[in-house]
């Protein structure tokens, strides 16, 4: 009898493998089967299904489950979708209730449904990860605020700052990312199941049912907007893509500090790479890649974009081309994260590089001027070029501002000829980083202050 067969919707062959998305949307398998036992729960509740209908559905499903999981289960293109393929099997296991389970739903629905339900787990253990890795950029943190490293900006050196204050910057960043997952969490945290193909059901289903049995917080309020949005995907391509610029401006430093002309740190073998023809290299390769990914993942965000730009209401077959890039970045972030973690904590400081590159480019030539301002009411500007009198001094003497004595600092410039030999303390470069006691500043005063709010965060998060 034709209805016994497979659902089946293609003719050619060429047809199959194109039109197919089984190949991918497999990774889908789980959460397709727990939608599915939602809404046969659903159906029996409204009398839909009998109660034995619905059992042998259920215990049918979780067949399927397991034969998925054990490798048992055939991936066919025949079956187009991981639906679809879901379906038959349960018909063949269960017969006739198999038949029942689709009343009152769609593929539109069910793979929104499949779909919003990956993203959410995802967001979830991203988080995680996220957080993982802010703990190790605290640990690191904490045993640092007191190296000195010099801050730049333009790559040029600027002011000395700590190296847990540099790190926090990025513990910062991947805060502001957790924080990302979580408010998509929860504007995305609605169910399209039950919407049908675009217009909702004649059949008398109950959505507030299957929205709490899948753990969303309600049904989403607009059937054909629900089939038709992937703006849940792309938020999270966005997420992912803007942790992941984060991960490779982390890299880039990580490369650059690695180098022989740096050697502010050094990466822990285990992280390292070695050259095939060089013996005595090691590589940053981890780094290297964990800034290259980065391309894939902004691709997969465009990606989707454009295919979305121009679709009209409501479902279009363009959409099933919103998984594979989808998958590609959740599977890029997690690996990058936990390698970034490790990489991390693993990683050897040399904190005496760092402070004797603090000894280069007069990192404390601002704290002159400040001092001219505050203890003299000096104007700034005036201030400003009477420091770069004193720079000029210094790089003539081929000293570092910090170095200079008295009587030079004096010599400079006419105007502070008499200037009070407090001075010399305040171009001290360990100073200069603990002047800065604004909030947010780098003083190990408010960095310290800084992990103390991190480890609160850690916990309560
Ligand atoms: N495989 C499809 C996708 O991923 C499932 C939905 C198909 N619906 C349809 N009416 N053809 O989008």
């Amino acid at each position: 009898m034709a209805n016994d067969q497979i659902l089946k919707n293609t003719n050619a062959k060429i047809l199959d493998e194109f039109n197919a998305s089984i190949m991918f949307d497999k990774e889908l398998y789980s959460q397709d089967i727990r939608g599915s036992i939602a809404h046969s729960q659903m159906l029996q509740e409204q009398g839909i299904l009998t109660k034995e209908e619905q059992e042998s559905i259920e215990s049918g499903l979780l067949q399927v489950k397991e034969e998925i999981e054990s490798g048992k289960f055939e991936f066919s293109l025949a079956y187009e979708d991981i639906h679809m393929a879901v379906e038959n099997r349960l018909t063949e296991i269960v017969g006739e209730p198999g038949k029942r389970l689709h009343t009152a739903r769609s593929r539109n629905d069910q793979v929104a449904t499949d779909f919003r339900l990956y993203v959410q787990e995802k967001s979830l253990s991203i988080k995680g990860l996220l957080k993982e890795l802010i703990e190790a950029f605290v640990s690191v943190s904490d045993k640092h605020t007191t190296t000195l490293i010099p801050g730049m900006t333009h790559l040029q050196h600027a002011q000395p700052l700590n190296f847990a204050y540099h790190l926090l910057a990025y513990a910062n960043m991947f805060k502001r990312d957790f924080e990302r997952f979580e408010s998509s969490y929860e504007r995305n945290n609605y169910s399209p199941l039950g919407s049908a193909a675009l217009a909702g059901t004649p059949h008398n289903i109950n959505r507030d049912s299957t929205s709490a049995k899948l753990g969303f917080k309600a049904p989403s309020a607009h059937a054909m907007d629900s089939v038709s949005d992937r703006d849940f995907a792309l938020e999270i391509l966005f997420n992912i893509s803007t942790s992941m610029m984060h991960i490779s401006r982390i890299s880039e430093e990580l490369v650059t500090w690695s180098s022989y002309e740096f050697q502010f740190i050094r990466m822990s073998d285990e992280y390292a790479t070695t050259s095939s023809i060089m013996p005595q290299k090691k590589n940053p390769d981890v780094p290297e890649l964990l800034r290259g990914k980065t391309g894939r993942v902004y691709g997969n965000l465009i990606s989707l974009f454009t295919v979305m730009k121009g679709l009209p209401l409501a479902y279009n077959k363009d959409t099933q081309e919103d998984k594979e890039g989808v998958f590609d970045s959740v599977k890029t972030i997690e690996i990058s994260l936990k390698i970034l973690t490790q990489v991390i904590k693993t990683m050897i400081v040399n904190t005496e590089k760092m402070e004797n590159a603090c000894k280069i480019g007069h990192l404390s030539a601002t704290d002159l001027a400040d001092y001219l301002v505050q203890k003299q009411n000096m104007p700034f500007r005036t201030a400003y070029y009477i420091t770069k009198d004193v720079v000029a001094k210094a790089n003539s003497l081929n000293k570092d501002i910090s170095e200079l004595n008295l009587s030079e600092i004096r010599e400079s410039n006419e105007e502070i000829k008499d200037i009070n030999e407090e001075i010399i303390m305040y171009l001290d470069l360990r100073n200069s980083m603990n002047a800065r006691i604004s909030y947010g500043g780098t003083s190990t005063i408010q960095t310290v202050e800084q992990i103390k709010d991190f480890e609160e965060w850690l916990i309560n998060n």
